[in-house]
């Protein structure tokens, strides 16, 4: 009988546990199931292009404690909307017909994809088109709507936590504003989680616009209490009240080209000028994106593999794997194609700082 065979790709920004993932869909789908696992490379790049490989335990041994993704990755692929590059102009075009038809050569029973919002969304369009697809959710923003957690954001705000202690300790030596930038373009998870966990004085979140004076009134409210120094941790979509939001670069043949960046040094010119009080800013980057993952998203990253691999065997095509109060579960590619899944403002985390004294930069 013909073994029944699988494809897995990772798409979009990386994140610490991509690795986890495609070893234990790899390793559960060969032992438990006697599946044949094709590696796609670099995304929907690798099914552009017909770029894949057979991947085999060996391929998978040791590699989940590793960062990045053994397969590549690129958030330049959309099928839908592939960049065409002239040395003027860049043009797109819909190659996804060409994905189709390199699918069905591949003969796969299914595909696994790997990513974010804009991934999750192709995985959704070439679902509704006849592919088998189960997607598993991947950002350090956090923000795929349908799943409450993705794997990536707890190494992240280790990573960004670690990154306001070091800056604690210097701050406060010297009695500066110290801000440290963090990701987050439409959601501030890792703003909110790093900034409780780190003890910052203000966080600052896209989804609650700041005011710069009040900022600057908080810090030197702080000043006359004898807090000679203040931790401002702001994600770096957030903007202030009636502004916008801080692009550092346009990567033009991206399908979401703007890339945000250099909100702290922004504020941190208008918070010493209106403060008096010397201010330095650090961007944490890639950082948060790079290296070994944490125990709870090697966890986290084997479990949603594990159930992706479940949810094939049982046929159930077209959905995402997710995790729902606590419990692991699946939900409609639909749903989870319909926008981020932003922090609401009265998010529980929000009141506990906010009741601690942090200063989210507006009048509460
Ligand atoms: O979506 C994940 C993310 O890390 C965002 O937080 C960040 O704005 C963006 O990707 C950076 O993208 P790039 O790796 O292309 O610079």
């Amino acid at each position: 009988m013909k073994k029944r065979r699988i494809a897995i790709l990772t798409s979009g920004g990386d994140c610490s546990g991509l690795n986890a993932v495609i070893r234990a869909v790899t390793k559960k789908a060969i032992h438990e199931y006697a599946y044949e696992v094709v590696g796609i490379k670099d995304g929907f790049e690798g099914l552009i292009f017909k770029s894949w490989r057979m991947l085999g335990e060996a391929d998978v041994s040791g590699i989940l404690t590793m960062g990045g993704t053994i397969l590549g990755t690129t958030n330049r692929a959309n099928p839908y909307k592939y960049p065409i590059e002239t040395r003027t102009k860049v043009s797109y075009k819909d190659l996804s017909s060409r994905v189709l038809r390199n699918l069905h050569q591949l003969k796969i029973d299914c595909l696994v994809t790997i990513g974010g919002d804009g991934t999750l969304d192709t995985a959704h369009r070439l679902a509704c088109q006849g592919v088998p697809i189960v997607g598993v959710p991947k950002t350090v923003d956090n923000d795929v709507k349908g799943t409450d957690i993705t794997f990536g954001f707890d190494t992240a705000v280790h990573v960004a936590t670690e990154g306001i202690d070091r800056l604690h300790t210097t701050a406060e030596s010297h009695h500066r504003i110290m801000i440290l930038e963090v990701m987050g373009r439409r959601a501030g998870w890792i703003a909110l989680y790093a900034g409780l966990a780190g003890g910052g004085d203000i966080i600052l979140i896209p989804e609650i616009p700041y005011n710069v004076p009040l900022l600057a009134k908080h810090i030197k409210d702080r000043r006359r209490r004898g807090k000679n120094f203040t931790i401002l941790v702001v994600a770096e979509g957030a903007k202030p009240v009636g502004g916008q939001v801080t692009v550092q670069r346009i990567v033009k043949d991206a399908s979401a080209p703007v890339r945000l960046g250099g909100v702290s040094f922004l504020l941190g010119q208008e918070l010493e000028r209106l403060t008096g009080i010397e201010t330095r800013n650090c961007v944490m980057g890639h950082l948060q994106r790079g290296g070994s993952p944490s125990p709870f998203d090697r966890i986290l990253a084997t479990q949603l593999g594990s159930k992706a691999v479940d949810l094939i065997a049982q046929g159930r095509f077209g959905y995402m794997v997710a995790v729902k109060e606590s419990r692991l579960t699946h939900v409609p590619l639909a749903e989870v194609a319909q926008g981020s899944r932003l922090v609401p403002t009265d998010h529980p985390l929000i009141k506990d700082a906010r009741a601690l004294g942090a200063c989210f930069g507006d009048e509460k």
